[in-house]
């Protein structure tokens, strides 16, 4: 079975080395809820999503990694992350 982890509860598969932020475009993701991915260097914070269990974290930056939990980042974890 292909390695994916879901976003908003929907799978979404990557290959081995791809950042989660190169996986959503793959999918056709681009809205990551307050923001999207811009610079794809870690400069913008447009790329900012929810990971269960941990804090928000930078898409295009993050690998990804299998069986991850990923949401758009609420507005409060923005506010104070
Ligand atoms: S796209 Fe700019 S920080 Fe990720």
């Amino acid at each position: 079975m292909t390695a994916h982890f879901y976003w908003n509860g929907e799978p979404v598969p990557f290959r081995p080395g791809e950042t989660i932020a190169a996986a959503l475009l793959g999918a056709g993701i681009v809205h990551l809820g307050r923001g999207r991915i811009f610079c794809g260097i870690g400069a913008c914070q447009g790329c900012l999503v929810a990971m269960t269990g941990a804090a928000a974290v930078e898409a295009c930056l993050t690998p990804a990694r299998n069986g991850l939990r990923l949401s758009p980042l609420a507005e409060e974890q923005a506010d104070h992350d």
